[in-house]
């Protein structure tokens, strides 16, 4: 049993294998956060957690005393407007105007498993990694507005899933001003904020900063997760590193505009909501209607990040992913575009697809530029039938490409029309726009109003019809700009704010029904590059193309700062030409397979044209893969350095999850004249057993190499790079 509830006391104390989060009703109704750390046994003692300061300048309850003050209480749930003066986790406001929220605890329930999220992506339980859930009922005495706190606790993953529903109880509509899928507080310690922020190719990279008093936030306002910003944060103490300290870790299971806000109080005790963004939020609820938040998943680790990583990569790879996709080997990939860009025929696409399937490539993906009369970026998204001028005909195209025995896979951006569209002259009203205003325009196109049921028909219609019509395993589904003018003519204008979330909700729906139409299609999420990386992809998208920036050097940061939430079986990561066409960087080809093999792994350049040296390079580095694959996809992910810090060298380490192998990679992006060789100490091994590094035949044991380290070549030049696969010799 997961969770436990002790009625003496009514804590509710939640277990997985490593962690314990624990919380009360207190003597007033309010639910109280007392614990979220290592394992506890003894839930009833939990109880004596609970802070009650005198504190008489903060503001109480009439009738109360300064014990009462919701400002420094640990609430798990924020109240707003009650004389809590921090970050509220939801604002509702009432037809009269009342503008508060204050809950208190009605009922609760525990059952085994775990519901779906209505309308939205969330985890669910399998029998190999199940769930408990405790469902907490709050109530708002004065809007009559229910709110049910819900906890799925994965222990085998040491992850709580959370989520929070919404019921207007009372006989008039309520508006919902803010509503975060979690809150937290943790004790007065020092701690650093860790985000992940950037932007167009460059997304994901790692900034940790000390939390000061204050709120600190990062979020989107774009109504997708963006480039800027990712829906994903950890707190950790000072002094943690990868390896050791505590840190805590949340990542949203949403794809729109979101809020990840931590504020430090007067008391220097943190409280965090995550959330969808209130700024362009508000629902309109009728009396018995229903709001759900989306989920956020939220692990704690008492050995560094690196621990942390594991527990969300574990929960996202069993507990997220499409389940007929989670550990599967999905196929090695070519994808046309920077090798063509739109110039291509059917010709070139067929010479691409048979370089790659002599070399062992699996698929072969068509990428922009297929459809309509789409020749370059300003014309034709929308229209969702095949250029056979350009291409010929579809079916036959896929049957060539199959017939050299590999598959084949389309690229789509569903959400997007172009002024110059067949869809545009029929359907106009179907362009997010707002009256009176100058439309904005983002690489020369416009973004469909995907709230409008009729859009989401129109689009499963036509992309159903393209995929029914040949052998298409495969889709890449891009978006690659932003909403900017929310506006929909079939929202009331009071409801107007209802569009974001909205939009997403339609995102998410297209998702829904294509998979469940053709139900063994694998999706590659992808957004100018790696503009929509989050849970909330990752639930039909099993993989997301990282960033559009495909030099391996430059990946280094991206793919770990993307690691520290996501796994590498869900990152897109290819090797491409060079000089590399974002950087004009030259790295070796070996070292560009190196640093792709740490996601999916495929190829972005036109095969034809390598010579036979670097064709037999490719063959090894698919032997690798094949070879490889387990461990990457399935394993854990150590980061030996850090290239946020140091970029003159990265190491990474992958090890199966019984410590029986390790995959060690090391890349040298800056060689410095006269240097020494380095060491690199590994993680995860056992000690006592000795492992065969496999490409030199050293036999070192777990300890050695843990503790000692395991040396590395000397350096021939800048981009150099290496990987050591490490097998138990001894039986144990
Ligand atoms: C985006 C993607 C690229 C490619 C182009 C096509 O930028 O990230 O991989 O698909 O669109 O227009």
């Amino acid at each position: 049993m997961s969770i436990i509830y002790y009625p003496d006391h009514q804590v509710f104390k939640l277990d997985t294998n490593q962690t314990t989060y624990a919380f009360r009703v207190d003597e007033y109704g309010y639910l109280e956060q007392l614990h979220f750390g290592g394992r506890i046994s003894d839930g009833a003692e939990a109880a004596a957690l609970g802070f009650r300061l005198f504190r008489s300048f903060c503001p109480y309850p009439d009738g109360g005393t300064p014990l009462l003050s919701r400002d420094h209480m640990a609430q798990e749930y924020s109240t707003h407007a009650v004389g809590d003066y921090r970050t509220a986790a939801a604002i509702v406001r009432t037809a009269d105007g009342v503008n508060s929220t204050d809950l208190k605890y009605v009922s609760h329930r525990i059952y085994s498993g775990k519901k779906p999220l209505p309308g939205l992506p969330a985890s669910f339980a399998t029998p190999e990694s199940p769930a408990e859930t405790l469902e907490i009922v709050l109530i708002d005495a004065v809007s009559q507005v229910e709110f049910i706190l819900s906890y799925s606790v994965f222990a085998c993953c040491d992850v709580i899933a959370r989520s929070v529903r919404v019921v207007n109880r009372s006989p008039r509509p309520v508006y919902l001003e803010k509503v975060m899928s979690c809150c937290l507080a943790l004790p007065n310690r020092p701690l650093d904020l860790i985000t992940l922020d950037g932007s167009y190719a460059r997304e994901r990279h790692v900034t940790r900063a000390a939390l000061r008093q204050g709120t600190q936030s990062v979020g989107s306002r774009r109504t997708s997760s963006s480039h800027q910003h990712n829906p994903a944060f950890m707190l950790a103490d000072r002094t943690a590193t990868e390896e050791s300290g505590e840190a805590w870790g949340v990542c949203l299971v949403y794809s729109g505009s979101f809020l990840c806000e931590v504020e430090l109080d007067q008391f220097n005790r943190s409280r965090s909501c995550a959330g969808i963004h209130p700024e362009d939020f508000e629902w309109e609820l009728p009396p018995g209607g229903e709001f759900q938040a989306p989920e956020a998943l939220l692990a704690y680790s008492d050995g560094g990040l690196s621990k942390l990583s594991h527990h969300f990569h574990d929960v996202l790879r069993r507990n997220l992913c499409r389940r007929q996709w989670s550990g599967r080997k999905r196929p090695v990939l070519v994808n046309n575009w920077e090798a063509t860009y739109f110039d291509f025929n059917a010709e070139k696409l067929l010479n691409i697809a048979a370089a790659a399937a002599e070399l062992g490539i699996e698929m072969m993906v068509l990428d922009d530029g297929w459809f309509g009369k789409r020749d370059d970026d300003r014309s034709s998204l929308g229209d969702w039938f095949v250029n056979a001028a350009k291409i010929g005909e579809l079916g036959e195209l896929v049957g060539r490409i199959n017939a050299l025995g590999i598959k084949f896979g389309l690229w789509f951006e569903p959400e997007m029309i172009s002024e110059n569209s067949e869809l545009f002259r029929l359907h106009p009203e179907w362009v997010l726009t707002a009256p009176g205003r100058v439309r904005s325009l983002g690489r020369h196109q416009l973004v469909l109003n995907m709230a409008e049921p009729a859009v989401v028909d129109y689009l499963f219609a036509a992309i159903s019809r393209i995929l029914a019509s040949a052998n298409i395993e495969y889709v890449k589904w891009d978006m690659n700009r932003q909403p900017a003018e929310m506006y929909s003519p079939s929202l009331p204008p009071e409801r107007q704010k209802e569009l974001g979330h909205r939009y997403v909700l339609g995102v998410y729906e297209l998702h829904r029904r294509l998979l469940e139409a053709f139900p063994e299609l694998l999706i590659e999420g992808c957004s100018g590059g790696g503009g929509r990386f989050d849970a909330g992809m990752l639930y039909y998208a099993p993989q997301i193309w990282t960033s559009d920036n495909t030099d391996a050097i430059e990946r280094l940061k991206i793919q770990a700062g993307t690691s520290l939430f996501y796994p590498a079986s869900s990152l897109g990561a290819h090797v491409s030409a060079c000089p590399n066409h974002q950087t004009g960087r030259m790295t070796p080809l070996e070292t560009r397979g190196n640093v792709a093999l740490a996601g999916t792994f495929g190829y972005e350049m036109d095969l034809a044209t390598l010579n036979e040296a670097e064709r037999e390079i490719v063959r090894r580095q698919l032997d690798d893969f094949h070879r490889f694959h387990p461990i990457i996809a399935n394993g854990d992910l150590y980061r030996l350095t850090d290239p946020f810090g140091n970029c003159d060298y990265t190491a990474w380490e992958f090890v199966s999850k019984d410590g029986s192998e390790a995959l060690l990679f090391y890349v040298v992006a800056h060689h410095y004249a006269h240097e020494e060789p380095r060491l690199f100490r590994l993680r995860g091994l056992q000690p006592e057993r000795r492992y065969r590094v496999v490409e030199s035949g050293l036999v070192l044991y777990g300890d050695t190499l843990m503790n000692a380290g395991l040396p590395m070549p000397e350096v021939p030049g800048d981009g150099a790079s290496w990987h050591f696969q490490l097998k138990l010799v001894d039986k144990a």
